[in-house]
């Protein structure tokens, strides 16, 4: 299982606190993973811990330099190296099972336009996007993979039952939930789930899966 992780990052304390909510800080503390952070800045380039640069061929924004992040990287020598990009693979469950074929892995964020590309060429085993829309950095996008890869980890959510019947399993979208009152708004409960008939809620259960 993916359980060591080192996000290399230039806010580190997002990841910090992240770690210390809900069921990733019972986690975390029952060590059913590892997590440390690389923060970028200490890896900077001379007085000022410089980091970015102008884009060659000019063009908005800034870029991540290449050498900062390939010591920050080489430093931290874990089995596969993930950066995180909007043009990269998209995240799904399949990958998130690829993903746990290893067992450590540096989590590499990028801000401003992007990391410069022969880090990538260097450095990149995976290169995953979250969706098919641009956020300012990789945290968020970071903080999604750990908890996807997390919640996969046994012992890790409080009921193991969840992940056989969540969405995206075995090519479907769960079933609706609901819970008290029974009417809400002159909104009913489903009556078959009210009705204590196990094999019907199971039946009404299956049938209000979703195909993807
Ligand atoms: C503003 S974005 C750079 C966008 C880049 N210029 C482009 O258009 O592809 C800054 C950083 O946020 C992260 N990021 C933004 N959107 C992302 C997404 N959908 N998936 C993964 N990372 C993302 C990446 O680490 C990226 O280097």
């Amino acid at each position: 299982m993916l359980s060591k992780y080192n996000i290399v990052t230039l806010f580190p304390k997002l990841i910090d606190e992240w770690s210390e909510t809900g069921i990733i800080s019972k986690a975390h503390e029952s060590s059913l993973f590892e997590l440390s952070t690389t923060n970028l800045r200490d890896y900077g380039l001379g007085d000022y811990h410089q980091v970015d640069d102008a884009p060659y061929g000019g063009g908005p924004g800034m870029v991540l330099m290449p050498e900062p992040l390939d010591n920050a990287i080489s430093a931290n020598k874990l089995d596969i190296n993930i950066f995180l990009t909007p043009s990269g693979d998209q995240l799904n469950e399949n990958l998130i099972t690829e993903l746990h074929t290893f067992q450590s892995a540096n989590i590499i964020c990028g801000r401003y336009e992007g990391f410069d590309q022969r880090i990538i060429d260097m450095h990149a085993d995976y290169q995953i996007s979250i969706g098919q829309t641009v956020v300012s950095g990789g945290e968020v996008p970071a903080l999604f993979l750990l908890e996807a890869l997390i919640r996969k980890i046994p012992g890790a959510l409080g009921n193991a039952e969840s992940l056989l019947t969540e969405s995206f399993t075995d090519g479907k979208l769960d079933h609706p939930v609901y819970t008290r009152p029974e009417v809400y708004k002159d909104k009913e409960v489903p009556s078959v789930l009210l009705s204590g008939n196990h094999k019907k809620i199971e039946e009404w259960k299956k049938n209000n899966l979703t195909d993807i």
